[in-house]
């Protein structure tokens, strides 16, 4: 089966040489092609170009061939959403109102709040339920044109809890078209029960969950709340001493709160990525640039939470990568709309269209470990990529902040009903 996307308005984000990441000057760039066609075959992207330059050789013989007719419209590759948590139990609006009448994450969160809140709903869900509930969020991220999604664990504090939710995104992994990454993040929170003894739960997390989690593959990163108030910079050592030898890179949750360490800690690890980082200076710049991990911020927490925003301007313009993430979660991000997170980027953090682009894509795909085969239009990648309805240019796409602009969704090449 062959697709044919032919009169394609523009079609961006097209790599002749795929890289894997873009970073400084080069994020303030895509390429793009108008008056394009795409040509893919079953889930892979066989071809693209000019239209005047499409070779019907190439389809004249196939079996089966679908054409769709772009026409005013573009195509962009999906976006990759490298950090969220959607597979979570019920919702925290409550604690939207406590937040509106003045009390902080963390205060919250001493009460009980917060992500401890999260982790009662879920022990009193079953596994399926929890599924059921978690898919309707990944339809949701689909249809708004998310093409692959890391997943993290998290709230669910006991080894039994965190399993069950594992499982769940094994689940989503094997019965839906998006490609999806698994994060154990046994570390999110203390449970009440070890408020006394955290060193307790950190024993607990090394010696049981890991090797359990190990032992079912069920996760392929591993992840630590490093922050005030959460994980010490001893602990988050000790953690991802044990994830990396069970085999799971690190992606963690660094200096959100306060300058934490995080960020050096991550790269101690060789961590794929360093994430939120709004508490970020020139010396973890300075070590960022001399490592494989890729800052990643999270403009809808920052801007749900009312924080100060990461320096990814800074970044960029010193030469780091940056990429963007939804943090789609229960109290923090209460959305996996990666369009949004464009917008807000843009505005928040003084971000080019171009940059964000990129920043939701290509890079996005790096820091989900899947760069190789997303988050750009090149022959041989998977084909996920969505058309927009008529559009003036791609940097409407984060101008029109409230607007859907998608018409059809392709995943591996097939058309997804949205
Ligand atoms: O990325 N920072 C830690 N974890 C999530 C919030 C989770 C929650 O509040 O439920 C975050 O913001
Ligand atoms: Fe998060």
């Amino acid at each position: 089966m062959k697709v044919l996307i032919k009169n394609i308005k523009e079609l961006v984000q097209v790599e002749e040489e795929p890289k894997l990441a873009v970073k400084g000057k080069d994020m303030a760039s895509i390429d793009t092609i108008t008056d394009a066609y795409l040509l893919i075959d079953n889930e892979i992207i066989e071809d693209f170009g000019k239209m005047k330059a499409l070779d019907f050789s190439k389809i004249k013989d196939c079996d089966q061939l679908l054409e769709l007719d772009a026409g005013g419209k573009l195509v962009l590759p999906s976006y990759c959403d490298p950090h969220t948590h959607l597979v979570f139990a019920g919702s925290r609006e409550i604690e939207y109102s406590d937040k509106i009448r003045g009390l902080s994450y963390e205060e919250i969160a001493k009460r009980g709040g917060g992500i401890l809140n999260s982790a009662k709903l879920l022990n009193n869900i079953s596994e399926e339920e929890l599924y059921e509930q978690s898919l309707v969020r990944v339809n949701e991220i689909i249809s708004q044109g998310t093409g692959a999604v890391e997943i993290k664990s998290g709230y669910g504090l006991t080894t039994e809890n965190e399993i069950k939710m594992l499982r769940v995104i094994k689940r989503l992994k094997q019965n839906t078209p998006l490609k999806i990454r698994s994060t154990f993040l046994g570390a999110h929170a203390i449970p009440m029960e070890y408020k006394q003894n955290p060193d307790k739960y950190v024993d607990l997390i090394i010696n049981e969950m890991i090797p359990l989690v190990a032992a079912e593959k069920l996760a392929d990163y591993i992840d630590v709340f490093c922050d005030k108030g959460f994980f010490t910079v001893e602990q988050t050592d000790r953690i991802l001493d044990a994830g990396v030898k069970n085999g799971m890179r690190p992606k963690i949750h660094a200096n959100e709160l306060a300058k934490s360490g995080g960020i050096q800690i991550g790269v101690k690890y060789n961590a794929l990525s360093v994430d939120h980082i709004e508490y970020t200076e020139e010396e973890e710049i300075k070590t960022l640039l001399q490592s494989q991990t890729m800052p990643t911020i999270l403009p809808g927490a920052a801007f749900f939470l009312n924080m100060p925003h990461a320096p990814a301007r800074k970044m960029i313009d010193s030469g780091l990568p940056v990429a963007i993430a939804s943090d789609y979660n229960p109290g923090s991000s209460p959305s996996g709309n990666m369009k949004l997170m464009m917008s807000f980027a843009c505005v928040n953090y003084r971000l080019l269209p171009e940059e964000v682009i990129n920043a939701c894509t290509i890079n996005a795909a790096y820091a989900m470990g899947v760069s190789r085969k997303l988050g750009s239009i090149a022959k041989g990648k998977t084909a996920n990529v969505y058309i927009t309805k008529e559009i003036p240019t791609y940097q409407f796409l984060p101008y029109a902040y409230g607007s859907n602009l998608i018409d059809t969704v392709l995943l591996r090449g097939k058309i997804i009903k949205v």
